[in-house]
């Protein structure tokens, strides 16, 4: 089942799959990079659906529909702010690739793209933020086939090119 981790480059407002995630901030409430993306995109539906769930635990993933996206779904995920590795960030954001992708396989999402979570705003250092990606996602797979893919969709080269080092390195099967 190779090829069930893909890295492309574009922007993930444009991606017609199944569920598409947003790297948000606990309060759900929108914000600016690919949550304010998502935002406009998905139209005033998605905030006001958004506005009911009462915000989100860094780690932890909620789910809404996907309004004027072309994906069915979004799936809503804060990411840890880094602040020098010290204070459990890697175990948060591999927090966030597993609370989306469980969420996903409820819901019977078969193809789901991530955005490079934490490594905008949030300062979280692509190198080791891609190699968790990675691996989560890699670890996830291998216990839920009814998942068929999922891909990193990178808005820049730079982002890509860590991500596709990552995706080379993990060795795992999917
Ligand atoms: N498609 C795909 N990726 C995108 C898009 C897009 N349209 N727009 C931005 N990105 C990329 C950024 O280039 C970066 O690689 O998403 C990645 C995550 O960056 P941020 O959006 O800054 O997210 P994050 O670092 O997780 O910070 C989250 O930023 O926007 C606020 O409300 C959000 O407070 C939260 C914080």
């Amino acid at each position: 089942m190779a090829g069930r981790i893909q890295i492309i480059r574009g922007d993930i407002t444009k991606q017609k799959v199944d569920a598409i995630v947003n790297a948000a901030n606990c309060s759900l409430l929108g914000g600016g990079g690919v949550d304010g993306a998502i935002h406009r995109a998905a139209g005033p539906e998605l905030l006001a659906e958004c506005r009911g769930l009462n915000g989100c635990e860094t780690g932890k993933a909620k789910i809404t529909k996907g309004y004027k996206l072309p994906a069915k779904y979004v799936i809503h995920t804060p990411g840890p702010v880094w602040h020098g590795g010290s204070r459990g960030e890697a175990e948060l954001l591999r927090s966030c690739y597993r609370s989306c992708l469980e969420l996903a396989a409820e819901y019977g999402c078969k193809t789901v793209d991530f955005p490079s979570i934490s490594t905008g705003v949030y300062h979280f250092p692509l190198e080791k933020a891609s190699v968790i990606a990675i691996d989560a996602i890699a670890a996830f797979l291998a216990e839920h086939k009814e998942i068929q893919r999922v891909r990193m969709v990178c808005f820049d080269e730079r982002t890509a090119g860590f991500y596709e080092t990552a995706l080379a390195g993990c060795g795992v099967e999917t």
